[in-house]
Protein backbone atom coordinates (compact mmCIF):
# COMPACT_ATOMS: atom_id res chain seq x y z
CA UNK A 1 0.00 0.00 0.00
CA UNK A 2 1.09 3.76 -0.85
CA UNK A 3 3.27 5.23 2.06
CA UNK A 4 3.15 1.94 4.09
CA UNK A 5 5.81 -0.16 5.88
CA UNK A 6 6.49 -1.92 3.05
CA UNK A 7 6.73 0.91 0.58
CA UNK A 8 9.10 3.29 2.38
CA UNK A 9 11.36 -0.46 3.17
CA UNK A 10 11.11 -0.93 -0.37
CA UNK A 11 12.28 2.47 -1.52
CA UNK A 12 15.05 2.53 1.38
CA UNK A 13 16.65 -0.37 0.10
CA UNK A 14 16.79 0.76 -3.62
CA UNK A 15 18.32 3.89 -2.24
CA UNK A 16 20.77 1.66 0.27
CA UNK A 17 21.68 -0.28 -2.67
CA UNK A 18 22.86 2.76 -4.46
CA UNK A 19 24.65 4.72 -1.64
CA UNK A 20 26.76 1.76 -0.29
CA UNK A 21 28.22 2.30 3.31
CA UNK A 22 27.33 6.13 3.09
CA UNK A 23 24.31 6.03 4.74
CA UNK A 24 22.49 9.51 5.74
CA UNK A 25 21.74 10.59 9.69
CA UNK A 26 20.62 13.83 8.90
CA UNK A 27 17.17 14.42 6.78
CA UNK A 28 16.10 17.94 5.66
CA UNK A 29 13.04 18.17 3.87
CA UNK A 30 12.92 21.51 1.54
CA UNK A 31 10.32 23.91 1.55
CA UNK A 32 8.89 25.98 -1.63
CA UNK A 33 11.41 27.84 -2.85
CA UNK A 34 14.17 26.65 -0.73
CA UNK A 35 15.86 23.56 -2.79
CA UNK A 36 19.11 25.49 -2.57
CA UNK A 37 19.52 24.68 0.82
CA UNK A 38 20.66 21.55 -0.91
CA UNK A 39 23.97 23.38 -2.47
CA UNK A 40 25.97 23.16 0.30
CA UNK A 41 26.38 19.49 0.34
CA UNK A 42 29.46 17.78 -0.21
CA UNK A 43 30.27 14.88 -3.06
CA UNK A 44 26.38 15.53 -3.96
CA UNK A 45 24.41 12.34 -5.43
CA UNK A 46 21.04 12.78 -6.38
CA UNK A 47 18.00 10.50 -7.41
CA UNK A 48 14.97 11.74 -9.08
CA UNK A 49 11.72 10.67 -7.42
CA UNK A 50 10.35 9.30 -10.09
CA UNK A 51 13.03 6.52 -10.51
CA UNK A 52 12.79 5.61 -6.35
CA UNK A 53 10.07 3.01 -6.25
CA UNK A 54 6.82 3.73 -4.79
CA UNK A 55 7.93 7.63 -4.64
CA UNK A 56 4.72 9.83 -5.92
CA UNK A 57 6.20 12.89 -8.21
CA UNK A 58 6.52 16.72 -7.29
CA UNK A 59 3.82 18.76 -9.08
CA UNK A 60 4.17 22.05 -7.83
CA UNK A 61 6.39 24.89 -9.16
CA UNK A 62 9.18 25.15 -6.62
CA UNK A 63 9.94 21.32 -6.03
CA UNK A 64 12.65 20.10 -7.47
CA UNK A 65 11.34 16.44 -7.17
CA UNK A 66 14.81 14.48 -6.26
CA UNK A 67 16.78 12.91 -3.10
CA UNK A 68 20.21 14.50 -2.72
CA UNK A 69 22.45 12.52 -0.48
CA UNK A 70 26.04 13.95 0.59
CA UNK A 71 27.86 15.67 3.60
CA UNK A 72 26.60 18.66 5.17
CA UNK A 73 29.86 20.48 7.44
CA UNK A 74 31.09 16.62 7.71
CA UNK A 75 27.39 14.83 8.44
CA UNK A 76 25.99 12.35 6.33
CA UNK A 77 22.67 14.09 5.22
CA UNK A 78 19.71 13.20 2.64
CA UNK A 79 17.83 16.19 1.25
CA UNK A 80 14.13 15.62 -0.02
CA UNK A 81 14.13 18.72 -2.61
CA UNK A 82 10.77 19.13 -2.91
CA UNK A 83 7.73 17.38 -0.68
CA UNK A 84 4.50 15.84 -1.33
CA UNK A 85 0.85 17.76 -0.41
CA UNK A 86 -2.33 16.63 0.32
CA UNK A 87 -3.72 19.71 -1.94
CA UNK A 88 -1.72 17.71 -4.69
CA UNK A 89 -3.98 15.22 -3.87
CA UNK A 90 -1.98 12.61 -2.13
CA UNK A 91 -3.07 10.78 0.65
CA UNK A 92 -1.58 11.67 4.12
CA UNK A 93 0.09 8.28 3.85
CA UNK A 94 2.17 9.20 0.68
CA UNK A 95 2.46 12.89 1.62
CA UNK A 96 5.05 11.06 4.50
CA UNK A 97 6.50 8.66 2.57
CA UNK A 98 9.65 10.34 1.56
CA UNK A 99 9.84 11.13 5.59
CA UNK A 100 9.60 7.72 6.37
CA UNK A 101 11.74 6.28 3.85
CA UNK A 102 14.46 8.48 5.35
CA UNK A 103 13.63 7.19 8.99
CA UNK A 104 14.66 3.38 7.09
CA UNK A 105 17.42 4.50 6.04
CA UNK A 106 19.26 5.48 9.41
CA UNK A 107 18.30 9.09 9.60
CA UNK A 108 18.26 9.77 13.49
CA UNK A 109 17.49 14.17 13.39
CA UNK A 110 14.99 15.64 10.52
CA UNK A 111 14.74 18.98 9.94
CA UNK A 112 11.10 19.88 8.14
CA UNK A 113 11.59 23.72 6.33
CA UNK A 114 8.35 25.18 5.32
CA UNK A 115 7.60 28.89 3.36
CA UNK A 116 4.70 30.49 5.66
CA UNK A 117 2.57 33.44 5.54
CA UNK A 118 3.03 35.34 8.98
CA UNK A 119 -0.14 35.91 11.46
CA UNK A 120 2.18 38.26 13.36
CA UNK A 121 2.62 41.81 12.84
CA UNK A 122 5.82 41.52 14.44
CA UNK A 123 6.62 38.82 12.18
CA UNK A 124 7.79 39.77 8.68
CA UNK A 125 8.93 38.63 5.51
CA UNK A 126 12.40 37.54 5.93
CA UNK A 127 11.91 36.25 9.19
CA UNK A 128 12.49 33.28 10.77
CA UNK A 129 9.66 31.44 12.99
CA UNK A 130 11.50 27.90 14.90
CA UNK A 131 8.47 25.74 15.26
CA UNK A 132 7.84 24.91 19.17
CA UNK A 133 4.70 23.33 18.55
CA UNK A 134 1.99 22.97 15.64
CA UNK A 135 -1.86 22.89 14.87
CA UNK A 136 -2.10 19.87 12.79
CA UNK A 137 -6.19 21.12 10.99
CA UNK A 138 -6.27 18.36 8.78
CA UNK A 139 -4.92 15.70 11.18
CA UNK A 140 -7.93 17.12 13.40
CA UNK A 141 -10.18 16.64 10.93
CA UNK A 142 -9.41 13.24 10.31
CA UNK A 143 -6.59 13.36 7.62
CA UNK A 144 -3.78 12.64 9.92
CA UNK A 145 -0.87 10.03 8.36
CA UNK A 146 -1.40 8.11 11.23
CA UNK A 147 -4.91 7.35 10.67
CA UNK A 148 -5.39 3.14 9.48
CA UNK A 149 -4.37 0.11 11.31
CA UNK A 150 -1.05 0.94 12.82
CA UNK A 151 2.16 -0.91 11.96
CA UNK A 152 4.23 -1.32 15.30
CA UNK A 153 7.05 -1.11 12.93
CA UNK A 154 6.53 2.69 12.35
CA UNK A 155 6.02 3.16 15.87
CA UNK A 156 3.42 2.98 18.57
CA UNK A 157 -0.55 3.68 17.83
CA UNK A 158 -1.08 6.83 19.82
CA UNK A 159 2.31 8.54 19.62
CA UNK A 160 2.59 11.46 22.11
CA UNK A 161 3.12 14.88 20.19
CA UNK A 162 4.30 16.84 23.60
CA UNK A 163 7.60 18.10 22.71
CA UNK A 164 7.68 16.90 19.40
CA UNK A 165 10.12 19.45 18.21
CA UNK A 166 13.09 18.78 20.23
CA UNK A 167 13.79 22.00 22.68
CA UNK A 168 17.88 21.36 22.25
CA UNK A 169 17.67 22.26 18.58
CA UNK A 170 15.14 24.62 18.86
CA UNK A 171 17.52 26.45 20.82
CA UNK A 172 20.68 25.91 19.43
CA UNK A 173 18.69 27.40 16.09
CA UNK A 174 17.63 30.46 17.17
CA UNK A 175 21.05 31.50 19.30
CA UNK A 176 22.94 30.18 15.60
CA UNK A 177 20.77 31.97 13.63
CA UNK A 178 21.82 35.13 11.70
CA UNK A 179 20.73 38.60 12.87
CA UNK A 180 19.06 39.20 9.46
CA UNK A 181 16.65 36.16 10.01
CA UNK A 182 14.84 37.53 13.58
CA UNK A 183 14.60 34.41 14.24
CA UNK A 184 11.90 33.91 17.48
CA UNK A 185 10.27 30.72 18.73
CA UNK A 186 5.99 30.12 17.45
CA UNK A 187 3.38 28.49 16.31
CA UNK A 188 3.10 26.43 13.00
CA UNK A 189 -0.27 26.08 11.62
CA UNK A 190 -0.91 23.64 8.85
CA UNK A 191 -3.55 24.35 6.73
CA UNK A 192 -5.31 22.12 3.72
CA UNK A 193 -4.81 24.89 0.92
CA UNK A 194 -4.42 25.29 -1.85
CA UNK A 195 -6.43 28.59 -1.54
CA UNK A 196 -5.08 30.77 0.46
CA UNK A 197 -6.60 31.80 3.38
CA UNK A 198 -9.23 34.34 3.87
CA UNK A 199 -9.13 37.08 6.54
CA UNK A 200 -11.35 35.49 8.75
CA UNK A 201 -9.65 32.50 8.55
CA UNK A 202 -6.13 34.06 9.22
CA UNK A 203 -7.83 36.04 12.32
CA UNK A 204 -9.47 32.36 13.12
CA UNK A 205 -5.86 31.11 13.30
CA UNK A 206 -4.42 33.76 14.99
CA UNK A 207 -6.58 33.39 17.75
CA UNK A 208 -5.65 30.06 17.72
CA UNK A 209 -2.36 30.75 19.02
CA UNK A 210 -0.57 29.84 15.39
CA UNK A 211 2.16 32.60 14.41
CA UNK A 212 2.33 31.56 11.02
CA UNK A 213 0.02 29.28 8.30
CA UNK A 214 1.18 26.61 5.58
CA UNK A 215 0.18 24.18 3.85
CA UNK A 216 3.06 21.62 4.52
CA UNK A 217 5.14 19.97 7.23
CA UNK A 218 2.30 19.10 9.91
CA UNK A 219 1.65 15.38 8.22
CA UNK A 220 5.55 15.21 8.05
CA UNK A 221 6.07 15.89 11.84
CA UNK A 222 3.34 13.64 13.19
CA UNK A 223 5.26 10.56 11.31
CA UNK A 224 8.60 11.69 12.30
CA UNK A 225 7.55 11.44 15.46
CA UNK A 226 6.01 8.23 15.49
CA UNK A 227 8.78 6.66 14.22
CA UNK A 228 11.12 8.58 17.17
CA UNK A 229 12.72 10.98 14.90
CA UNK A 230 14.14 14.02 16.65
CA UNK A 231 12.97 16.80 14.91
CA UNK A 232 13.85 21.10 14.33
CA UNK A 233 11.15 22.71 12.05
CA UNK A 234 11.84 26.38 10.38
CA UNK A 235 9.27 28.47 8.74
CA UNK A 236 10.87 31.33 6.68
CA UNK A 237 8.24 33.96 6.29
CA UNK A 238 7.36 34.79 3.08
CA UNK A 239 4.53 37.33 2.73
CA UNK A 240 2.06 38.47 5.75
CA UNK A 241 -1.27 36.44 5.76
CA UNK A 242 -4.40 38.98 5.31
CA UNK A 243 -5.49 39.00 8.61
CA UNK A 244 -7.01 42.93 7.97
CA UNK A 245 -7.79 44.55 11.61
CA UNK A 246 -9.88 43.55 14.25
CA UNK A 247 -12.76 45.26 14.25
CA UNK A 248 -12.91 45.75 10.09
CA UNK A 249 -15.68 43.13 9.40
CA UNK A 250 -17.64 46.55 7.55
CA UNK A 251 -14.37 47.59 5.76
CA UNK A 252 -14.80 45.30 2.24
CA UNK A 253 -11.41 46.15 1.07
CA UNK A 254 -9.93 44.04 4.67
CA UNK A 255 -6.65 41.86 4.05
CA UNK A 256 -5.94 43.47 0.91
CA UNK A 257 -3.44 45.56 1.74
CA UNK A 258 -1.31 43.32 4.02
CA UNK A 259 -1.48 40.31 1.22
CA UNK A 260 -0.43 42.71 -1.83
CA UNK A 261 -3.36 42.63 -4.08
CA UNK A 262 -1.32 39.81 -6.34
CA UNK A 263 0.46 37.89 -3.79
CA UNK A 264 0.42 34.82 -5.14
CA UNK A 265 2.81 31.39 -5.56
CA UNK A 266 5.43 33.18 -7.66
CA UNK A 267 6.27 35.47 -4.90
CA UNK A 268 6.24 33.42 -2.44
CA UNK A 269 8.90 31.29 -4.40
CA UNK A 270 10.67 34.56 -4.85
CA UNK A 271 10.77 35.64 -1.37
CA UNK A 272 11.88 32.08 -0.13
CA UNK A 273 14.67 32.56 -2.37
CA UNK A 274 15.72 35.69 -0.81
CA UNK A 275 16.31 34.11 2.55
CA UNK A 276 17.07 30.81 1.55
CA UNK A 277 20.61 31.38 1.90
CA UNK A 278 20.27 32.83 5.55
CA UNK A 279 19.15 29.59 6.19
CA UNK A 280 21.98 27.91 4.64
CA UNK A 281 24.19 29.56 6.76
CA UNK A 282 21.93 28.67 9.91
CA UNK A 283 22.08 25.19 8.83
CA UNK A 284 25.86 24.58 8.04
CA UNK A 285 26.29 25.77 11.77
CA UNK A 286 23.75 23.43 12.97
CA UNK A 287 25.20 20.26 11.14
CA UNK A 288 27.61 19.13 13.49
CA UNK A 289 24.90 18.96 16.11
CA UNK A 290 22.27 17.29 14.25
CA UNK A 291 24.98 14.96 13.76
CA UNK A 292 24.69 14.11 16.95
CA UNK A 293 22.82 10.70 17.66
CA UNK A 294 20.09 11.19 19.95
CA UNK A 295 20.62 9.76 23.65
CA UNK A 296 17.91 6.82 23.25
CA UNK A 297 14.30 7.99 25.56
N1 LIG B 1 -0.79 30.76 3.55
C1 LIG B 1 -0.64 29.43 3.37
N2 LIG B 1 0.48 28.89 2.92
C2 LIG B 1 1.52 29.71 2.65
C3 LIG B 1 1.42 31.10 2.82
C4 LIG B 1 0.21 31.65 3.31
O1 LIG B 1 0.04 32.87 3.49
N3 LIG B 1 2.63 31.63 2.47
C5 LIG B 1 3.43 30.58 2.11
N4 LIG B 1 2.75 29.43 2.21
Amino acid sequence: MEGSYEASVEAASWLRGRLGAAAPQVGLVCGSGLGALAQDLEEPRSFPYEEIPGFPRSTVAGHAGRLAVGRLGGAPCAVLQGRFHLYEGYSPAQVVLGVRTLARLGVHTLVLTNAAGSLRPDLRPGHLLVLRDHIDLPGLAGRNPLVGPNDERFGPRFPSMCGAYDPSLRRLALAAAPAALRARPGVYCGVGGPSYETPAECRLLRRLGAHAVGMSTVAEAVAARHCGLRLLGLSLITNAAPCGAEDDEDDEDEGAEALGEDLGHQEVLAAAQDGAGHLRALLATLAPHLAQRPAAP
